[in-house]
């Protein structure tokens, strides 16, 4: 882990109660997933290029939206609960850093106030819930405020079960307020339950990749994928990208890591489609071993809540730059001068 990243970590360790704390690090069962996510990553070895002119290194990126930097934030959950200003904040320092922001279905500030912090591309993450109308109305506000794609998560049709969090036990301190910010004006009037119905549909299938498109108008990238045949049947039901995800191993334990699932994928798909990837990415190198095995973009979850609330914005912001440096320092050591130059052959063992 970068060290950097490792003290906001314990500074954010120092401020968050213990609950919340639990609640945004723990995963689901043994956490064997959570716990192989980084050394997944951290097993493979580099085979790097010389003299390749590596003076000028880019890491600028063109994938449904322009940024300056493919390490982004993935969508996570109830920002207030970390930092008065929320996915404000969290909006304004990905911008800051040039990097792609992912606003969660979840969120706790306006969507048309995040994007305004973020003033430039942005993704909106869905979750299908059993009102279905109440989704459809997310998406459009979501479309209008600007946001350029739509991030379908597939892998939570039950959220899956923590034993070790105590926010399993005792609700997190969520007010209404905040849980419903931005479903408040979306409530069907004679909701008998409203819980119920913005909780995640189990129903959730390939014909809802074609409506979140047609109600967007946006490309859909599914997240949560950890299979080819998944893959493959997203791209074919109209999919524009594929998100490789364990949720950061809050759902299914003992499923496989991100960083074993990521080559089969990108070898699957091949140029039809652009593969993202999260989980477990803690430093620059991390993320070029990612890069390197195909995917296109890099998402942090839990990183960018431990720097949101030891620092807020400005936090934020510094661990993107960081993280962003020390990725452009190992492709330049790596013979990349953009990230187009890496290949699949400088990255070897698992
Ligand atoms: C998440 N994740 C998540 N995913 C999603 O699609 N919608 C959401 O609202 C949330 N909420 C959420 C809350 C918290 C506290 C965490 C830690 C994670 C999953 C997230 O997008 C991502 O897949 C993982 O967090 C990536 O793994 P790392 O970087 O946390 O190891």
């Amino acid at each position: 882990m970068h060290e950097q990243l490792r003290q906001l970590r314990d500074r954010a360790e120092q401020i968050v109660a213990a609950d919340m704390w639990s609640y945004l690090n723990r995963g689901s069962g043994d956490e064997r997933t959570v716990q192989e996510a980084h050394d997944a990553w951290d097993r493979y070895r580099l085979r790097p290029r010389v003299l390749r002119d590596v003076a000028q290194v880019s890491t600028a990126v063109d994938l449904f939206g322009r940024w300056r930097t493919p390490i982004g934030v993935a969508p996570t959950a109830f920002h207030a609960l970390l930092h008065a200003d929320g996915e404000v904040a969290t909006g304004a320092g990905a911008s800051a850093a040039g990097a792609p922001m992912v606003v969660s279905s979840r969120a706790t500030r306006r969507i048309e106030e995040v994007a305004a912090a973020v003033g430039g591309p942005w993704w909106f993450q869905v979750y299908l819930m059993r009102e279905r109308a109440i989704t459809g109305a997310l998406i459009e506000r979501a479309a209008a405020a600007g946001a350029t794609a739509m991030v379908l998560t597939a892998d939570t049709p039950y959220v899956g079960h923590r034993a070790r969090s105590a926010a399993r036990s005792r609700p997190l301190p969520l007010s209404d307020e905040q849980a419903l910010t931005n479903m408040r004006d979306h409530l069907p009037a004679d909701v008998a339950d409203i819980w119920d119905a913005i909780d995640q549909r189990a129903d959730l299938s390939l014909a809802d990749i074609a409506w979140v498109a047609e109600t967007s108008g946006l490309p859909v990238l599914v997240k949560g994928v950890l299979r080819t045949d998944d893959a493959l049947a997203c791209v074919e039901a109209g999919a524009s990208g594929i998100w490789v995800s364990n949720h950061g191993g809050r759902q299914l334990d003992r499923a496989v890591p991100t960083a074993a699932a990521l080559p089969e994928i990108v070898a699957a798909v091949g140029d039809s489609v652009p593969v993202v990837v999260d989980g477990g990415v803690r430093d620059g190198f991390d993320a070029l071993t990612a890069l390197a095995l195909g995917a296109r973009a890099v998402m942090l979850g839990r990183p960018i809540m431990w720097a949101l609330a030891a620092g807020g914005r400005d936090a934020v912001s510094a661990t993107l730059i960081e993280l962003t440096a020390e990725l452009r320092h190992a492709m330049g050591l790596a013979g990349a001068a953009q990230l187009a130059d890496l290949a699949g052959s400088m990255v070897t063992g698992r």
